[in-house]
């Protein structure tokens, strides 16, 4: 390539805003000549490494934009420790086929069984494979609903969610709702109900929801439409975090053991 070909090609891709054209065009005509591609080929390997480069950016800054607690992925889960659920299981879920179907998971357990890295991992699955995806707890999703409802523009709140294919909302059961929130919370899982996604996790069981929302006619509508088409994990065992420390027994309120977890 002549130094005034390079020099156009790297003046064209930044008009383009396409920086890994720019980068490869150079490296990837060498190995054009070495290898003998066509023409074609060449131009094709070169946007190949744009496009390639666009998407990794774009899932980072989704995976940014979810607002992840931590970044834990589904491959680094140990399902020897955690045996209630079945790794084929999840591995299916983590193809979003989910997503595209518009159902639900639901993961409850006690504290420190992986309901949330699993929603974290599945949640960067999904962005990485270009859904748009919000994390928060429930604690914090209760503040953004209850701002906008404040506002007077709730409805316009529940129709912008509703461009996020992907809803997480973790820790459902730690802090009880005020009757105002659990009404919101009931709306947004109303509004999501056949027509997108979320991913719940809970330390209680269905049967302790009428305490959490306090009302049980809206904790059972809201059940009701979560388990209709959903994947329900009730997962078991001891804290991962506690998994090499010999604390003695933890203290587990009767609500949260795994039987109950159903
Ligand atoms: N099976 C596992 N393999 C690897 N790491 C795990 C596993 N289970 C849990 N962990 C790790 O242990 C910690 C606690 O897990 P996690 O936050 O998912 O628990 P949780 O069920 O959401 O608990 P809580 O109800 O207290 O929020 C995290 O750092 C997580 O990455
Ligand atoms: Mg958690």
């Amino acid at each position: 390539m002549t130094s005034g070909t390079a020099s156009q090609i790297a003046y064209l891709a930044r008009v383009l805003k396409a920086p890994a054209l720019r980068d490869s065009a150079e490296r990837l005509a060498a190995t054009a000549r070495d290898a003998g591609w066509t023409h074609q080929e060449y131009l094709a390997a070169c946007l190949e490494a744009e496009v390639a480069t666009r998407g990794a950016h774009g899932a980072e800054n989704r995976v940014r934009a979810a607002g992840f607690a931590a970044r834990k992925t589904i491959e680094d889960f140990d399902f020897d420790h955690q045996r209630s659920v079945k790794r084929d299981h999840i591995l299916h879920l983590a193809t979003l086929d989910f997503i595209t179907a518009r159902t639900s998971v639901v993961l409850l357990g006690p504290p420190g069984t992986g309901k949330t890295m699993l929603a974290t991992g599945l949640g960067i699955k999904a962005c990485q494979a270009g859904h748009r995806v919000l994390f928060a707890t429930a604690a914090a999703w209760t503040g953004r609903l209850t701002t906008a409802h404040r506002a007077g523009r709730i409805q316009q709140e529940i129709t912008r969610l509703g461009r996020y294919p992907l809803l997480i909302i973790d820790e459902i059961g730690y802090i009880p709702f005020e009757p105002e929130a659990a009404s919101l919370f009931f709306q947004l899982i109303s509004a999501r109900y056949e027509t997108a996604s979320v991913i719940v996790t809970s330390n209680k069981a269905f049967s302790g929801w009428g305490d959490i929302f306090g009302d049980d006619t809206v904790a059972a509508a809201m059940i009701d439409r979560l388990v209709h088409h959903a994947d329900i994990f009730s997962l078991k065992g001891d804290s991962y975090r506690l998994k090499d420390r010999d604390l003695g027994r933890i203290p587990r309120p009767a609500a949260t053991t795994p039987r109950d977890a159903q």
